[in-house]
Parts: C-alpha cells; sequence; structure tokens
C-alpha cells in the first residue's frame, strides 16, 4: 500500500562526512540516528535537557524548507542566525502527498512569528492580535485558528506556556487535525501530550535514539510515581541527611 504521510524517515545522509567531534555530530541523539522512522500520525521526541530535541527538530525543519526561526514557509525573516548546519546532511524520505499546511514552532521564538504575523496582516490566528494574548492563549489561538488540518507542523516543546487543562484542549486539537490528515513532530516534556495514542516515542539519551512505550518512559514513571504519592517522594527528595 502506498503511505499517505508526508514523512517518513530520516537519517544522517550515507554520501557525507561529518565532523563526530563538533556541535550538532557530537551529540549521540546525532551521531547515533540511524534510520529515524516518524508515525503516520504522531511522533514525539523527548530526552532530557540538552539532549538534542531542538537540535534534531531544527535539522528536519530547515531541511523540510521551514524559516529557521519558526513559522510557516513564507515566514523569511531572521533575528540572528544560531542554527546548526544539521539541515545540510540529513536525508529524509517523504510520501507521495504534499502537506497543504505547515508550521514549525520553537517555543524561545515565538515572539518573532507573533510580529511577524501582524507584520504581514497574515489571517487565520483569531481575531485578537497575538501580542494581545497571554502566551498560552496565544499558542491556543495559533493551533485552533492558523493550523487548518492535511498539515505537517513541526512543534518543539508546545507545553511550554499550557496549563494542565490546556495541555488536555491542545491534545484533542491535534487529534481533530490528525484525523483532518495532519503529521506531526514534537519535541515534548509533557508526559501528558506523549499520551497521544499510538503515537511514536522516542527518547534521546547518552546512547543515542531509541523508540520506547509511553509507560517506559521516565517522564511517564517520574510523575506517575510523584502522583502516586507527592509526600513520600518529597520526603526522601528533601530529607537532610543526619550529622555524623
Ligand atoms: N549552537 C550551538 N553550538 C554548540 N553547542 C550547542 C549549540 N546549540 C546547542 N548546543 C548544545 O547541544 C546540546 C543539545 O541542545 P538542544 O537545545 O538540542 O537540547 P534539547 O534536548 O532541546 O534540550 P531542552 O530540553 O533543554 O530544550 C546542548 O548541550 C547544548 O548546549
Ligand atoms: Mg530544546
Amino acid at each position: 500500500m502506498i503511505s499517505t504521510q508526508y514523512l517518513i524517515d530520516v537519517q544522517l545522509h550515507p554520501d557525507k562526512q561529518p565532523d563526530f567531534s563538533a556541535y550538532p555530530f557530537c551529540l549521540p541523539a546525532v551521531r547515533h540516528l540511524g534510520k529515524l522512522a516518524f508515525d503516520p500520525a504522531v511522533t514525539f521526541i523527548v530526552g532530557e535537557n540538552g539532549s538534542g530535541k531542538s537540535t534534531l527538530l531544527e535539522g528536519l525543519a530547515i531541511a523540510l524548507g521551514f524559516n529557521a526561526e519558526g513559522g510557516s514557509k513564507n515566514f523569511g525573516f531572521s533575528t540572528h542566525a544560531s542554527h546548526s548546519c544539521l539541515h545540510e546532511f540529513l536525508r529524509i524520505a517523504r510520501g507521495v502527498r504534499m502537506p497543504q499546511d505547515g508550521f514549525f514552532l520553537r517555543a524561545e521564538s515565538f515572539f518573532n512569528v507573533a510580529t511577524q504575523v501582524e507584520r504581514l496582516g497574515v489571517s487565520g490566528y483569531g481575531e485578537k492580535s497575538l501580542h494581545e494574548q497571554s502566551h498560552g492563549e496565544s499558542f491556543m489561538a495559533l493551533l485552533q485558528n492558523r493550523f487548518r488540518g492535511k498539515g505537517l507542523y513541526i512543534l518543539d516543546e508546545p507545553e511550554a506556556a499550557l496549563s494542565p487543562q490546556r495541555q488536555l484542549s491542545a491534545l484533542a486539537r491535534i487529534h481533530q487535525l490528525v484525523q483532518a490528515g495532519s503529521q506531526f513532530v514534537i519535541a515534548t516534556h509533557s508526559p501528558i501530550l506523549m499520551a497521544y495514542p499510538e503515537a511514536s516515542i522516542y527518547v534521546c539519551s547518552d546512547q543515542g535514539i531509541r523508540q520506547r512505550a509511553y509507560e517506559d518512559t521516565e517522564h511517564y514513571e517520574v510523575m506517575h510515581d510523584f502522583m502516586a504519592n507527592p509526600r513520600r517522594m518529597l520526603k526522601t527528595l528533601l530529607e537532610t541527611p543526619k550529622e555524623p
């Protein structure tokens, strides 16, 4: 059967010779990328701070033609060029369908995207200016109004602005968009978002990048154990060692 997904997989280009001693190729998640197969609906990239999630997402997004600072493909602006050269070394297998919509969200540059949206007078973001909404409100406006379906959406820590309740709303909206023929690649620390049913979860670590079941991730385990008995965990965590 011919796949209907937009992104099939990504790997380091076998014909190129990156310098594995320098950033970004020295990161285990990049060096040992192997062939990362995308889920037709939602793929999560998770892992500790500094494990390389944003580096990977950014390389992927730039290789696909998105602006390095985030936004749609028609956003051509640059406040500072800090992206790595990873995109030049990626080989991406794409499906036969082309996405009709797309967005690359970098958590830290959402402000720039909002500014650009206003400068271009782009419609589809809701009634209120994105700058006049809170961080969470403007992100939800983006998700509700701007993402239209049949799209490829690459999101870096979309939960950063969202309350737990709004993360659940975001999950519901992601599901609607998936049903409307969209594909997502999401870097996240959120055990709520990661719970999306049947999603592929890849964990970046010192060993490289491995696929894991939701319940086998550290995010799930830590959150589960903490919520099951916060007092017990805090007691262990905050107990001051007795003087000998
Ligand atoms: N331009 C750069 N030059 C050199 N090293 C960099 C550069 N950008 C990031 N790094 C390093 O690469 C590593 C991975 O960074 P990255 O931002 O991809 O991590 P991350 O998994 O997204 O972390 P977080 O969860 O904190 O967002 C970090 O150790 C970081 O210091
Ligand atoms: Mg990051």
